[in-house]
């Protein structure tokens, strides 16, 4: 069994926190998003890895990869421009020949794993592929599957009136029979050749698509709030860790403080985790609250947020809260007088301001 894990597109709802980098190496609980499905496959004995990425995402995507080098073998496969799903596998159809593999969406995430899927899929009772499918509330922005019999009966892409609540989720285990569905396929919405179109051309032609339920959380991480809630379940996992240094604080709960920290006449609550080498003073960390290596936070407060590695927060009055803020990133007060916002912040930055 081979591994494709997508990781090309561009991540536009994420911006501009992907203005300078790609989507898949984000971090999420200070791990790039593409390692959870890296450590994921490798659980599943999946080692045989294709990885697709744009010219724009390669170089990142290469050196955050170099982590697995003795663990994994990953071959680059280029899809410049993305065009899809079911391009990224078009171009991907030398490396993966007539193997099985699982095709992982780089920027998903799953409590447990994908080990139940790759079980799934019994070539020796006929499978020919499995989905993972999610009971989700609204699954107007999803592949939403309709089953009988734990097999997918049909299957559409962001249907406008869906057929059921199931969500097919960033995880698909196939044989070599979707290639010959994806001949011909003509493009969707946006002009994206869609994988579900090609799945649903595979039930057409009598394939055994399985349908297997997603056990524990499953988040894609499309927006800034999706990445806010991954990071609050990941943090959930948090058992507490000090490493750094506290000083006349409190310190509660699961707060992972890594080497070199410092927190230092502040309160932190956890779960939290606080990088490597940053520094907490006269300061609160909330809960749910991811700060990156080497990050200053003094005389401000902040809780339910993402901090990149290197930013600055100081002297602010206002709680910080719901807030996914970038690498390097200043965020200052410059006192009381004048009282004016002084802004340098980069295109399709959010600011929202508590104003009295
Ligand atoms: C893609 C798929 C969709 C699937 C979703 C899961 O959509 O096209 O069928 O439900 O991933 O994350 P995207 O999130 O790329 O819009």
């Amino acid at each position: 069994m081979k591994g494709l894990i997508l990781a090309a597109g561009l991540g536009t709802r994420l911006r501009p926190i992907t203005s300078l980098r790609p989507k898949p190496i984000i971090n999420v609980a200070n791990r790039p998003l593409i390692h959870y499905a890296v450590e994921n496959l490798l659980a599943a004995d999946v080692r045989e890895i294709g990885v697709v990425v744009s010219t724009d995402t390669q170089g990142d995507l290469q050196r955050t990869l170099a982590f697995f080098e003795d663990r994994a073998s990953f071959t680059f496969v280029l899809q410049d421009p993305p065009k899809g799903l079911a391009h990224a596998v078009q171009v991907a159809q030398p490396f993966l020949g007539n193997d099985p593999f699982v095709m992982y969406l780089s920027d998903n995430l799953f409590e447990e794993g994908i080990t139940s899927f790759v079980e799934a899929f019994q070539p020796e009772r006929g499978v020919n592929a499995v989905l993972a499918l999610v009971p989700v509330d609204d699954p107007r922005a999803f592949g939403v599957a309709e089953v009988h019999e734990n097999r997918v009966t049909q299957l559409v892409e962001k249907p406008a009136d869906p057929p059921s609540n199931l969500a097919v989720a960033g995880v698909y285990v196939f044989d070599a029979s979707i290639h010959a569905a994806l001949e011909g396929l003509e493009p969707g919405a946006k002009g994206e050749y869609q994988i579900t179109d090609g799945i649903q051309r595979m039930i057409a032609a009598g394939g055994h698509v399985a349908a297997m339920r997603v056990s524990g959380w499953w988040k894609d991480t499309g927006t800034p709030e999706d990445i806010l809630d991954a990071n609050r379940l990941e943090l959930l996992r948090l058992r507490r860790d000090v490493r750094g240094v506290v000083e006349d604080s409190r310190v509660v709960g699961d707060v992972v403080l890594e080497e070199g920290a410092v927190v230092r006449n502040s309160t932190v609550f956890g779960p939290a985790l606080i990088g490597a080498g940053s520094v907490v003073e006269d300061a609160y960390v909330g809960p749910f609250t991811t700060l990156g290596d080497g990050v200053r936070i003094e005389d401000a407060e902040i809780e339910y947020a993402v901090v990149g590695a290197r930013a600055v927060i100081r002297h602010v009055a206002s709680r910080i809260q719901g807030s996914l803020i970038g690498v390097e990133v200043l965020v200052e007060s410059a006192g009381r007088r004048p009282s004016t916002h002084q802004l340098t912040v980069g295109d399709k930055s959010q600011v929202v301001l508590a104003e009295p």
